[in-house]
């Protein structure tokens, strides 16, 4: 008897609209047109509040969240959407079964996948499989809902419009090259801000991230600068700090500590800055480590503008991935 042979499926339509790992994908004018949606839904969310009726969101998290979980849990439902949380921190994605078959499985049942996770490459891998669009909520590499947020806190803490490149404004990065910084390098290249990076010499960000930035920022005039000194937040309008130790690195806690300790955001590195230079955290701080309760606690502080910003930019990101909208 002869098998009959079965006719493959044909390949899975492309998402149209890609999938958001990382910012550089976007281009700028789908960057700036981000930002620009995402004003507008601050203002006012109402005319999409059924955007997103009868999509499911899913938030398949390796590592524990308190703002992206919330931001995009609350956000899709807004929007009209259902988000359904899968804490996934018992196992890594890809060891009960393989990120692909995942994948596979995933685009089945859901319009969306938002995912934190150890390893960068588990959501390459995930975006891979899948025809639905799949969103970095946090890898080892990037965190670009982050930076969408502190990049949409800077343009409305300097009032400065993006549209014509460099903005003038000039961002402090201090601490860990890490996640965080990565992506606001990103964000700085493509949208027009001057970045310095002050790390410890052996905490830089990645040379191929340092590498895509300085690529990006010719076509805006930004500068992307690496300094291991603290007075370099000199002159500049915003400090930024993050952890000194990611979650991925609780063992390090220790030896971090002490590499660390000159590069506090305290009352005195913020006197070096430009006079009445704001201050930014994508949150959480650990205080009294990376940054002092005077500082955090103060004026200066934009910190809770970047947490609620979150949801205003991935409001506009799901709009734009999964409706084609495009508010404002
Ligand atoms: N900033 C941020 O991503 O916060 P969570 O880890 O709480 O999601
Ligand atoms: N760098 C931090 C960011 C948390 C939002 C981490 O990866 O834990």
């Amino acid at each position: 008897m002869q098998i009959p042979t079965v006719a493959r499926k044909a390949p899975a339509p492309a998402k149209p609209n890609g999938d958001l790992l990382s910012l550089p994908t976007l281009g700028r004018e789908r960057l700036l047109q981000l930002l620009a949606s995402a004003r507008s839904l601050k203002r006012d969310l109402s005319p999409y509040r059924h955007s997103l009726a009868g999509k499911t969101v899913i938030l398949l998290f390796e590592q524990p969240s308190l703002r992206t979980r919330l931001t995009f849990e609350i956000g899709v439902q807004r929007l009209g959407g259902i988000a359904v949380y899968v804490d996934h921190s018992s196992s890594r994605i890809g060891q009960r079964e393989s990120v692909y078959d995942m994948g596979k499985n995933l685009e089945r049942m859901v319009d969306c996948v938002v995912a934190r996770v150890f390893h960068h490459n588990t959501l390459e891998e995930l975006a891979a499989a899948t025809r639905v669009p799949v969103i970095n909520g946090l890898s080892d590499r990037f965190h670009p809902c982050q930076a969408l947020a502190d990049a949409l806190t800077i343009l409305e803490q300097s009032g400065v419009a993006p549209e014509n490149g460099h903005t003038g404004q000039k961002v402090a990065y201090v601490g860990d090259g890490n996640n965080v910084a990565h992506s606001l390098m990103h964000a700085a290249a493509m949208i027009g801000f001057d970045l310095t990076v002050i790390t410890p010499e052996a905490f830089r960000p990645a040379a191929d991230v340092v590498a895509d930035a300085q690529r990006l920022a010719a076509g805006t005039g930004a500068t992307i600068a690496l300094s291991n000194d603290p007075a370099g937040v000199a002159g500049h309008h915003f400090v930024y700090t993050d952890v000194w130790v990611s979650m991925a690195q609780q063992e390090q806690l220790e030896r971090r500590r002490k590499r660390f300790s000159a590069y506090q955001v305290n009352p005195g590195l913020m006197a070096k800055a430009a006079p009445n230079a704001r201050f930014l955290h994508c949150l959480p701080a650990h205080r009294g480590l990376e940054v002092t309760d005077d500082v955090i606690d103060s004026a200066a502080s934009v910190v809770y503008d970047q947490a609620e910003n979150r949801m205003h930019v991935q409001n506009a990101l799901l709009l734009h991935l999964l409706a084609n909208q495009h508010p404002g």
